[in-house]
């Protein structure tokens, strides 16, 4: 792929800024024109998703888009006129992943020398990327960003009429568009965005500037969306947004999220869930919904990252150890048998083991079911990139398997708790290996495989908990 002129490139500086401007909602901006309508007509695409509920969301929409084209799904990138990698920024390990897969995809040019291999997500937002992109990944001719998604046929139109590699990739938000396609890949589990973008800016994510400002959707957007799921007959919904308590702040709405979330449950839909909630502006308001709703889910996944106050103040947390302990108590107290789990980063810049072993106590204090762990990747462009750093890799690595040992003996213990006891879980569908066996989760999303005969998937069904592991349950169908 060469530089070519006209292209749009990122610009992780410009994509920092932010503006009071509200965002608009644009209801017709995507559109295919006539000329573009039929351009995957007896071609087959192979879409691969990295990173978050954000990215599966958008690979529903790219997915939508691509058949609204004519394209045909496949599950093996062999077989593909188009590879889409809709990827992950946020850590290196992720991104790796990705160059790693595109390398090695490479050889599929060989034998079908017009594929067309693209790059999305929050990777094509990064500079370091387009460049390495240009100068090792040339076989790559297809870019655009988190912000552009409508513009997929044109710019596939571009490639596969010029011959030439495209890359268009925004890096100031642009507004709300409501008229995108969609094409669900679960059945009766959904994701309803409820919002994009991060401005909470901590200060080691590159969150912030891959997804732009924090925009809301329109309460009514939302419901009428909820309210189609559940007349499609979806069982479970989760609301979406990087950080969701700030929903509605940009649109000034009153109640925000605690409000949303309150309407969304009158619709009925059995289940909702939402993700993810940043702990500094999670309001009573919310909690009194959560509690009084039974069809929102006892399940909060509230991030804490570091159990130590300095090292929350480095980060740009904006919550003190002893705020979140407070707001973590107040919620197992209000919502009951609320399952919780958390995000937490061991060797952030000169943490020592002090302050390392101010996180695990507070492990010790909230006794997770479940927690996502990892070792500080710097990314380029953000603050925290630019800190000295004392902490070895070693050093990282034993804080990471101390950390895990520690909360994985915690969840066993959550988890035997359940023995004997009754579960209502949703069925996702049976086992590969025995169709006897069925898997789906409790309400405090515990996985469960249990035996049952005459089920579904989209069922919800009564379990008895027979056995219990570190990461999921056993059982049999009462
Ligand atoms: N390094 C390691 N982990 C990170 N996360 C975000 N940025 C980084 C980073 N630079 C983790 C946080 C966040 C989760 C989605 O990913 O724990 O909550
Ligand atoms: Fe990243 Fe913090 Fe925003 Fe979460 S709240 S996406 S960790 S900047």
């Amino acid at each position: 792929m060469k530089k070519q002129p006209g292209w749009a490139l990122p610009n992780l500086q410009e994509a920092q800024k932010r503006t009071t401007k509200e965002s608009h909602v644009e209801r017709s901006l995507f559109q295919i024109p006539d000329e573009i309508r039929k351009i995957g007509q007896g071609k087959k695409y192979f879409l691969r998703t990295y990173g978050c509920q954000a990215n599966e969301r958008d690979s529903e929409t790219l997915a939508g888009i691509l058949e609204q084209l004519q394209f045909t799904a496949v599950d093996k990138a062999e077989d593909a006129d188009l590879i889409l990698m809709n990827t992950c920024a946020i850590r290196k390990n992720a991104e790796d992943k990705v160059l790693g897969e595109l390398g090695s995809l490479k050889r599929l040019k060989r034998t079908n020398p017009d594929i067309i291999f693209g790059l999305c997500g929050c990777m094509a937002q990064e500079e370091d990327i387009i460049s390495l992109l240009l100068e090792k990944y040339r076989h790559v001719n297809l870019v655009f960003g988190t912000h552009n998604l409508h513009r997929l046929p044109e710019l596939l139109y571009e490639v596969m009429t010029t011959g030439k590699a495209c890359i268009e990739v925004l890096s100031k938000e642009g507004d709300v568009i409501e008229n995108l396609p969609v094409k669900r890949f679960g059945h009766h589990k959904a994701w309803v965005n409820i919002m994009y973008g991060c401005d909470k800016f901590c200060t080691y994510c590159i969150v912030p500037y891959t997804r732009g400002k924090e925009r809301s959707r329109l309460m009514e957007d939302i419901l009428d969306e909820v309210r189609q799921l559940k007349e499609e007959g979806y069982k479970e919904i989760t609301l979406l947004g990087q950080n969701v308590n700030s929903y509605g702040k940009d649109l000034h709405l009153e109640g925000g999220f605690a409000r949303l979330l309150e309407e969304t449950a009158k619709i009925g839909v059995e289940r909702i869930r939402f993700t993810t909630s940043h702990p500094w502006d999670f309001s009573d308001e919310m909690i009194d919904v959560i509690a009084r709703y039974d069809n929102i889910m006892p399940f909060i996944h509230l991030p804490v990252q570091s159990g130590d106050d300095e090292i929350l103040k480095i980060m740009g947390r904006r919550y003190t150890r002893e705020q979140y302990l407070t707001l973590f108590h107040k919620i197992k107290e209000r919502v009951k048998n609320c399952a919780f789990s958390t995000d937490i980063i061991v060797g952030f810049p000169n943490e020592t083991d002090e302050q390392f072993e101010h996180t695990l106590e507070l492990v010790d204090e909230c006794k997770f079911d479940n927690a996502f762990t990892f070792i500080y990747s710097p990314r380029e462009g953000t603050p925290a990139a630019r800190m000295q750093d004392n902490v070895s890799l070693e050093t990282k690595q034993k804080r990471l398997a101390i950390l895990n040992e520690r909360w994985n003996a915690y969840a066993h213990e959550k988890n035997e708790a359940y023995l004997g006891k009754v579960v209502k879980v949703l069925v996702d569908g049976a086992s590969k290996k025995n169709k006897d066996v069925y898997s789906g989760y409790t309400e405090t999303n515990k996985l469960v495989n249990f035996t049952a005969n005459n089920v579904k998937p989209g069922d919800i069904v009564e379990v008895r908990i027979t056995a219990c592991k570190t990461f999921s349950l056993d059982g049999e169908q009462c």
